[in-house]
């Protein structure tokens, strides 16, 4: 049994996606154990807590560094015997510590088509605006390995949606969390979970 972190800054949409997978008997081989939030006061948090899983607090401002953060991460989540570490949304960029404890074993969720708009600053709402300045007719979102370069880790799954004329930044954002990241995340999980996934070099190859 694969024992999952999910580490949130926010509303925790994606995570809540995560639960009703696991509700839903997606996970055979999974158990959220952990829900990670940068911020006390994170709606995730509540999303946890009703789900009864244990929630825990970490506070960038109790850290001289976010490599000091991240080395404590390390530490506390190998201390919960944690084999996946989620990313769905937390706002902090994670040092390498993390990455050399738990190789190809953290996975994010980005909301485009990486390698389209992705990167160091290229989260949240600016993710959308780029990519309809840009002019793109479809973007989607990915699920990938993290790795020490932001957003450049083995690539699991992606899934695209059409861009419409009329897209808004918040639009856009609604139907790729939607029809993607919804529906992306608890399936690399479940993949993750049940040994399906193998990385060679930058490929991820998927077993039947
Ligand atoms: C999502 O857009 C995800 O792609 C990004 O952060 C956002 C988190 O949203 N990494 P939520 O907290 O899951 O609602």
């Amino acid at each position: 049994m694969v024992k999952i972190a999910v580490l949130v800054s926010g509303g925790g949409t994606n995570l809540q996606a995560l639960i009703d997978a696991e509700a839903a008997g997606m996970f055979p081989n999974g158990k959220l154990a952990a829900v990670v939030s940068s911020s006390p006061t994170a709606y995730a948090l509540e999303r946890a807590k009703k789900a009864g899983i244990p929630t825990y607090v970490v506070n960038r401002k109790e850290y001289a560094s976010n490599q000091e953060m991240t080395a404590a991460l390390a530490l506390q989540l190998k201390d919960l015997g944690i084999g996946l570490i989620v990313l769905a949304g937390f706002m902090y960029v994670l040092t390498p510590e993390l990455v050399d404890a738990y190789p190809n074993a953290i996975i994010n969720i980005h909301p485009a088509l990486i390698p389209s708009f992705c990167g160091e600053g290229c989260y949240g709402l600016h993710v959308h605006e780029k990519a309809l300045a840009y002019g793109v007719k479809v973007s989607g979102a990915t699920v990938h390995f993290v790795s020490a370069v932001c957003d450049g880790g083995p690539i699991i799954l992606q899934k695209a949606v059409d861009v419409l004329p009329e897209d808004t930044p918040e639009t856009l954002q609604r139907r790729i969390m939607e029809e993607c990241e919804w529906k992306l995340l608890p399936k690399a999980v479940q993949l993750f979970c049940d040994g399906k996934l193998s990385v060679e070099g930058r490929i991820v190859r998927i077993a039947d």
